[in-house]
């Protein structure tokens, strides 16, 4: 299997970002791959530039989402939802609207916080929108990382073994559900 991996955040040393690359590892060992890609060249979306020849950067999000079997999501939470990066990049992807390349592409989603809840309000978000755009959500007990700034060691490992644990479980849970699609 082939996964898309997309962090929400463009923050050089983003603990959403060391957890995707987790997540990367946890999949790698169960035989799939997840090719992270990066938001930080997307232009703001502007329908004027979303014809038939669109920016080089866009172009390359929607062809690797189309070559996917799957997107994974890592999101910080921003003011109670996610951030404008990670709108921004699904709303490019997200024409002609139902019938895009999110259709039908299966999702899992992940945060990391600063904060004790994890990032838990941003995933409510994230769902809400991804049902915009008729992309289905892994359906099982969620992956929140509370306290992400005790999580990881100076290297960037993730440390927190129990962390670790509940990770291996939601990947194992997303490309088992994946693999069905
Ligand atoms: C603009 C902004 C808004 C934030 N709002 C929230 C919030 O509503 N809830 C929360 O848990 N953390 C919030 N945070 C803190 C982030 O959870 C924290 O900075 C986190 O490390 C960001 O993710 P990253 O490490 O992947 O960049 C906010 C941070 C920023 C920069």
């Amino acid at each position: 299997m082939n996964i898309i991996g997309i962090s929400g955040s463009l923050r050089q040393a983003s603990f959403n970002s060391l957890l995707l690359k987790a997540a990367a590892e946890v999949a790698k060992n169960q035989g799939a791959v997840f090719e992270i890609f990066d938001l930080s060249e997307l232009p703001l979306y502007n329908s004027d530039l979303d014809g038939d020849v669109k920016p080089a950067a866009v172009s390359r999000l929607l062809a690797a989402i189309t070559q996917a079997d799957g997107i994974f999501f890592a999101t910080p939470e921003y003011n109670y939802s996610i951030p404008g990066v990670l709108k921004n990049a699904i709303d490019w992807a997200s024409r002609p609207a139902y019938q895009s390349v999110l259709a039908g592409k299966p999702s899992g989603i992940v945060s990391a916080s600063m904060s004790p809840l994890g990032g838990a309000r941003a995933q409510v978000h994230l769902r809400d929108v991804l049902a915009g755009t008729l992309t289905p959500v892994l359906l099982s007990p969620d992956y929140l990382l509370p306290l992400a700034q005790q999580a990881f060691d100076s290297s960037g490992v993730l440390c927190d073994s129990k962390a670790q644990e509940r990770l291996s479980r939601y990947v194992a849970s997303y490309i088992a559900w994946a693999s069905q699609h």
